[in-house]
């Protein structure tokens, strides 16, 4: 509880953190515990959690089967860096080979997502002989300087000259076609045009392709079924890897498997990064891969923290409550039943533009007109805020701030996707 007087958390956070670190509503939140999908601030109010730490505790809050489990591993041993075997990483390396595509048995652990897409680099860099890369337009990849290099939404683009080489291809964002092509008369020409780019943007043999399976921060683009099929050809002649960025898709988001490019969309990459949702809350990212490119960067490399003990123990039990507790088909069912719901508020609501995403990766695009397709970013804050006050917690993404995210825990329950969508019905009618 708050006592009277003290000061405020926010200008706590005023006076001693960096101010980059931008929260969101009105009047920052402070968070003090968390139960299954609901949160309690610091004046006791409850909320109901749809955006789950940016889409990473996807086993919700205070799982027990995790916490006991690092727990007792904390007793047991907590670091030695990556100079030394430990059996948590080795079963949890073993566990993540099991997973993945026939292949792709070889892993790096780090301690973030964008570190992981740094790694992915550095192995495509090796193989390739070439530092030439391609992004998505709207993708986001991290916060290092690779990462930032390979953001497709200038806002994003933040830290001045001199970065890493990465040429653009426009995104499958069918909603607002960079190509003005619709869809599927398009025959997926914004994939097809990476050749273009290929062939005038870069050095003509860019080391890999980077791309989110579906764009979280970039707001929830949702390409085609067929959409990474047909890239992966396109790149195929120029020997240019594929990189699927998994950190917010990957672990059973999308409702169909472990990875969506590989069972949403029917594409197996050259390297699959990931991060979030693995550790249930613990810093954790990894990189996998096939043998024959893990083992071209024979360093020496080191990540001190990378692979650690408490960290590969949550990511082990975190797969294994994945299966036990079926929450890959859960993401699918209650992906269903929110997209359904949310479709029809469409119909009731103008102001939502389009309704898209897969399994629990859901977005809401937001606009003033839906003829003009002005972009709402102050709607879609007065969204952000009412729900907030209403009790339930949701995310906001996009170059122009206008897509609202919803990125629940995968145990997010029926009753969880009913209140969600009376509270944004509420919330909406009240505008
Ligand atoms: C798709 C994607 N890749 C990479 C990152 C970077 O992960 P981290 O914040 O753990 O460095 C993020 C973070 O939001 C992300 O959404």
């Amino acid at each position: 509880m708050k006592l009277l007087g003290k000061t405020s958390n926010a200008d706590r956070a005023k006076k001693h953190l960096f101010p980059a670190q931008a929260q969101y509503y009105d009047k920052p939140l402070t968070i003090v515990a968390g139960d299954g999908c609901q949160v309690k601030d610091d004046e006791g109010n409850e909320y109901l959690d749809a955006f789950a730490g940016i889409a990473t505790n996807t086993l919700g809050y205070g799982n027990t089967e995790v916490a006991q489990a690092v727990g007792e591993q904390a007793k047991k041993l907590m670091h030695v860096s990556t100079l030394y075997l430990t059996d948590e990483q080795l079963d949890f390396a073993e566990k993540v080979a099991d997973i993945s595509p026939e292949r792709m048995t070889k892993s790096f652990v780090t301690n973030s997502g964008s570190e992981a897409n740094e790694m992915a680099a550095v192995v495509a860099r090796g193989w390739k002989k070439s530092a030439d890369f391609l992004a998505l337009e709207h993708a986001y990849h991290g916060r290092t300087l690779y990462t930032v290099a390979m953001a497709g939404q200038s806002n994003w683009r933040n830290i001045g000259p001199d970065m890493p080489h990465v040429a653009f291809v426009p995104n499958p964002y069918c909603y607002r076609c960079p190509l003005n092509l619709e869809y599927p008369s398009c025959e997926i020409a914004c994939a097809k045009s990476a050749k273009r780019v290929i062939e005038t943007a870069t050095n003509g043999a860019p080391a890999a392709m980077i791309a989110e399976t579906i764009a979280g921060v970039g707001g929830i683009i949702t390409p085609p079924p067929e959409y990474f099929q047909v890239l992966q050809e396109t790149l195929k002649p120029f020997g240019t890897l594929l990189i699927a960025d998994e950190v917010q898709t990957g672990w059973g988001r999308l409702g169909d498997g472990m990875f969506g490019m590989v069972s949403t969309y029917n594409t197996i990459p050259d390297i699959i990064t990931s991060a979030k949702g693995l550790g249930s809350g613990l810093p954790i990212g990894i990189v996998i891969t096939r043998p024959e490119l893990a083992d071209v960067f024979k360093g020496p490399h080191i990540n001190t923290f990378g692979g650690n003990p408490l960290s590969t123990t949550a990511g082990s039990v975190t797969l294994e409550v994945i299966e036990k507790q079926q929450l890959i088909a859960n993401a699918k069912r209650q992906g269903k039943m929110l997209l359904e719901g949310l479709r029809d508020l469409q119909t009731r609501f103008p102001l939502i533009g389009e309704v898209r995403g897969h399994g629990l990766m859901i977005g809401i695009e937001l606009v003033k007109d839906r003829k003009t397709k002005a972009y709402a970013p102050d709607e879609t804050n007065r969204v952000l805020q009412g729900m907030k006050d209403r009790g339930v917690l949701i995310g906001k993404g996009g170059r122009f701030g206008n897509i609202l995210r919803i990125q629940p825990p995968l145990i997010f329950s029926d009753h969880d996707s009913v209140e969600f969508l009376r509270v944004l019905s509420e919330t909406l009618s009240s505008l």
